[in-house]
Parts: C-alpha cells; sequence; structure tokens
C-alpha cells in the first residue's frame, strides 16, 4: 500500500510574506488544527492552498514558498485573486457554507460562484494527480472539495479515496434549495468511504441521496453503478495528550516565564479572587452566536444584579472570511454589542468583558482554558466544535464547567457538560447562575467523565478509525464488483 495523500483548501500552515521573506503560522480552524496531529506523526503528504494568491507572491519568492510548505510536508495548490474570490469567498462561504448551517436567508446562488467552484475543485484533483501513485489513499477533507472525489474517480478509477465532512449536513429540507444538489452529492459519492461527525448529518446525507439521486440505499451503504460506497459517523477527536501537557507544564512554568495575557490574568485574580471567569472562543463567525452571547450575558447581568463585580466575560474572537459582507456586519455588531454592555454595566472597578479581536499563539489560549472557571460555548450550528474539548483536556485538577449549545456536534458526545439552547436566554442565565455555583466535587465529577472519554477517543483514534474503515472498504468493495 502506498502513503497517504491528504487535501483540504486550509494547509496546517498559512504562509505570510513579511519584510521580503516567507513566514509560516498556524492555521485557525478545526480542520487545520485537528488535522495537524495525525499529518506530523506520519508520511502523508497534504495538499492544499497556502493563504497567498499568485498576485501575492514575486517570482523570486516562488523556491522559498515551495521550500517552506515542504519543510511542513506539504505541498501546494496556486489560486490567483479572481479563483480565491469565486470560489473561497464565493461559493465556500456565501453559499455552502451559510446553507449547511442553516442561514439560508444569507445563502447565494451566484452561477459565476459555482462556475469557479467547479473550476477550482478540478485543480484540486489535478494536483492528486500529479502528486500521487495508484496505490495510494487519498483523503480529501471539507465542503470547499466536495466535487473532488468524483473528479480523482474518473482519472483513477481504481484508487482507494475517503471524503470526511467538518461541517453539519443539513437535512434534505435544507439542502434540496440549492441549485446544484444533484452535482454535489455525485461528488462526493466519488468517494469509497464518507465520513461526517454525528449520525445525523449521516442520516441527513442518506436522505438526499435516496430522495434527489434515487439510488438504493441499504443501512449505511449507497449503490451507485458497479460500486458501493460507504457512509458513516466519526465523531473528530482532539490531540488530548497536547492540551494536557501543555496545561500541566503551564503551571509548572508560572512562576518563571509569564506571558503578558497570564500576567493580566493573574492580577485580575489577585484583585479580584471571588471574581469568576467565563471564557468563549470562536472564529468571528455568524454560527457561532457571539451576539446572541452578548445579549444572553447582558440578561444575565439584568436578572441576577448580585453577579454585578463577581463575573468576568472573556470574548477571544478570531478574524475569520473577513471578505465577505456577512463577517463585516457581524465584526461590526459585535463591536457595538460589548462597547454598549461594557458602557451600561461598567464601574469604576470592574469591567464585564473583555474582548480580543485576533488569533494567539497556542500557549495564549493555553492561559485562558487554564484560568478559566467557565467556558460558554453557544453555536447556533456547528458540525463539531473542537474548543469544547480542548477547554476540558487542560482542566488538570478536573475543576472547571463546560456550558455548551445542544447545536454542535460535540454535545453528543459532552453530556455532562451543562447543555444548553442557544436561543433561550432564560435557559443560559440560570445555567451560567448554576455554573457559577457548581460544587467543586459536582465539577470534577463531570470532567472525570469527560476527560476519560477525551482521552480514549483522541483525534489518532479518530483517524486510524477513518482509515480502517477506509481500507476494509476497498477490499470489500473489490469483492462486490467481482461477484
Ligand atoms: P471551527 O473549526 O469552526 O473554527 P472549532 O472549535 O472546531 O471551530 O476549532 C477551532 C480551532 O481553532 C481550535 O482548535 C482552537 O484551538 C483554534 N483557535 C480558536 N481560536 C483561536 C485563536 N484565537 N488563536 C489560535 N487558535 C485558535
Ligand atoms: C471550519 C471549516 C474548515 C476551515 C475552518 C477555518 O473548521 O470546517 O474547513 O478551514 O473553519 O476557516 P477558513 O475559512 O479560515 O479556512
Amino acid at each position: 500500500m502506498g502513503k497517504t495523500i491528504i487535501i483540504s483548501n486550509r494547509l496546517p500552515v498559512q504562509l505570510q510574506i513579511n519584510n521580503g521573506g516567507i513566514n509560516a503560522v498556524p492555521s485557525v480552524g478545526g480542520l487545520a488544527t485537528g488535522m495537524k496531529s495525525v499529518h506530523s506523526g506520519s508520511e502523508s503528504l497534504w495538499i492544499g492552498w497556502s493563504g497567498l494568491t499568485d498576485e501575492d507572491i514575486p517570482a523570486e519568492l516562488e523556491g522559498d514558498i515551495d521550500k517552506a510548505l515542504k519543510k511542513n510536508g506539504c505541498a501546494k495548490v496556486s489560486l490567483n485573486a479572481e479563483e480565491i474570490d469565486g470560489f473561497y469567498y464565493g461559493f465556500s462561504n456565501r453559499t455552502v457554507w451559510p446553507l449547511f448551517h442553516y442561514f439560508l436567508e444569507y445563502s447565494e446562488f451566484e452561477l459565476n460562484f459555482w462556475n469557479v467552484y467547479k473550476s477550482v475543485n478540478q485543480k484540486f484533483a489535478d494536483a492528486i494527480i500529479e502528486n500521487s501513485g495508484e496505490d495510494d489513499t487519498i483523503w480529501v477533507h471539507d465542503y470547499q472539495l466536495m466535487l473532488v472525489p468524483q473528479m480523482v474517480r474518473e482519472k483513477r478509477p481504481n484508487t482507494t479515496i475517503g471524503f470526511f465532512l467538518h461541517i453539519p449536513f443539513p437535512s434534505y429540507e435544507i439542502f434540496r434549495t440549492l441549485p446544484w444538489r444533484e452535482e454535489i452529492l455525485e461528488g462526493l459519492l466519488g468517494s469509497d468511504l464518507i465520513g461526517f461527525h454525528t449520525y445525523d448529518y449521516e442520516r441527513h446525507f442518506l436522505s438526499s441521496v435516496r430522495r434527489l439521486l434515487g439510488l438504493e440505499v441499504s443501512f449505511n451503504d449507497v449503490f451507485m453503478d458497479n460500486r458501493v460506497i460507504k457512509v458513516d459517523s466519526f465523531p473528530m477527536g482532539i490531540d488530548y495528550k497536547k492540551f494536557k501537557n501543555a496545561a500541566s507544564s503551564h503551571k509548572l512554568e508560572n512562576s518563571e516565564e509569564r506571558s503578558d495575557l497570564q500576567m493580566r490574568l493573574d492580577s485580575h485574580k489577585a484583585s479580584a479572587p471571588d471574581t469568576k471567569l467565563i471564557l468563549s472562543i470562536d472564529r468571528l463567525d455568524y454560527s457561532k452566536g457571539i451576539a446572541k452571547r452578548l445579549n444572553a450575558f447582558e440578561y444575565f447581568l439584568n436578572k441576577y444584579p448580585e453577579y454585578k463585580e463577581k463575573v468576568r466575560l472573556i470574548i477571544l474572537a478570531v478574524p475569520s472570511r473577513s471578505n465577505v459582507p456577512q463577517y463585516q456586519l457581524l465584526k461590526k455588531e459585535i463591536d457595538e454589542l460589548v462597547g454598549r454592555i461594557n458602557g451600561e454595566f461598567s464601574t469604576v472597578n470592574w469591567t464585564p468583558i473583555w474582548y480580543f479581536y485576533r488569533s494567539m499563539p497556542f500557549e495564549n489560549l493555553i492561559d485562558l482554558y487554564t484560568n478559566s472557571d467557565i467556558a460558554w460555548l453557544t453555536p447556533l450550528r456547528d458540525g463539531m466544535n473542537l474548543v469544547a474539548k480542548e477547554y476540558i483536556a487542560t482542566r488538570t485538577d478536573k475543576t472547571g464547567v463546560l456550558i455548551l449549545s445542544e447545536m454542535a456536534g460535540s454535545a453528543y458526545e459532552m453530556n455532562e457538560a451543562l447543555l444548553i439552547n442557544p436561543n433561550n436566554f432564560e435557559e443560559q442565565a440560570d445555567t451560567l447562575q448554576k455554573a457559577i455555583n457548581m460544587p467543586v466535587e459536582e465539577q470534577i465529577s463531570r470532567n472525570t467523565f469527560l476527560q476519560n472519554r477525551l482521552e480514549r477517543y483522541n483525534v489518532e483514534v479518530w483517524a486510524n478509525e477513518f482509515m480502517n474503515a477506509l481500507n476494509q472498504k476497498r477490499e470489500l468493495g473489490h469483492a462486490f464488483i467481482s461477484q
């Protein structure tokens, strides 16, 4: 058997040009952070977009770009600004992302976006053919590349292809509104194995396949031409040890090198030892429910005024897809909400919300996770939400309370968290009050279950289960054809 080729739009590193040189910075987002752990421990090649358009790259830096990527086990698909507009900002993030997250009103059905999406998917498929042999196993990731499996299959009918979707697959009633719904399904069905985070996403996909393509579906097998395509759910885990170890060594390091952020957190603790820190970390995305969370926080402060000066909400929002109008509007909305709530409730000694709009180094994420009494994550829809898992993994003394939206894929595996409906402010205010007052023994008991599960079903196990199912499928698939 050959090597594994991972293919996704976003690579584990993003290249930037700084002072005439190339800088590689880690990518943010569940796909990149999760798959990075799988990739670094293997011989795989990861193909994707470098983060720079052709227009950004001076000819003399071409070689350096390839070298920087090679150092990280990656190879690039070159894309120009027009392609990024139509494919990434366009079809991927103005059509599919909102639709698959049930934001129908944000979803734009533009023929031009679709045409660019097709041609860029063909570029990715060509890059796979160019960089792989017949025996290699191809693992395609996420909604930006849903046509790739079929495009590779056309040229390499016997290659083993897996596809994993990192976002929700919506119900048939939502999916059917997409003008190019059949093409998307056929693109995905070029795979041998299609994986989703949850059983519900799998079920929605199979229902669309049956109803829109009229294909035979038996249990979780789809029969198409002379092939059987397996569809299954594989909830993605995290690199549990990495987060646990970082949190343990972080404690030891505290007495020596402290980050600025850690110093600020220390001085917060010293000046207000009884104040609870409530943390939320997300990309700045409307699917994450950040605006509703802020409204719910305001509702909480009005309903339970005794917690004024006793809680602080830290909002860390990472800039994301800032060329898409909905993201620009959201940024403005959140800036205003934070300003309004802070203006309304601040006292001489207390600012209720600390708001950071930036990406942060890994060490600072650990600072935040380990110093926060509560993590409050309220996506309106989320394929998985790895931040919830990362918070729990860093709680080395097993204290801490996770409040998690039931609309996140991770809620299916995290029953011991306090699960909430992000649209219900009353419930959220009461849940915050419960979290603030949760006895330490209860926190430890809940987190013990959560940690054991996360440690067992970590990202390595997730990747192995997917790859084992794909390899099994290869054998079974061939048996079916020869019958
Ligand atoms: P999504 O994939 O939609 O962005 P997830 O919660 O699944 O949501 O994954 C987000 C990933 O990005 C996590 O692994 C998290 O550690 C990382 N991340 C989130 N915020 C930041 C930040 N400010 N700086 C660096 N990494 C971040
Ligand atoms: C989600 C998607 C990923 C994407 C990430 C960050 O996790 O499932 O495919 O890479 O968000 O978004 P971006 O648009 O910056 O790649």
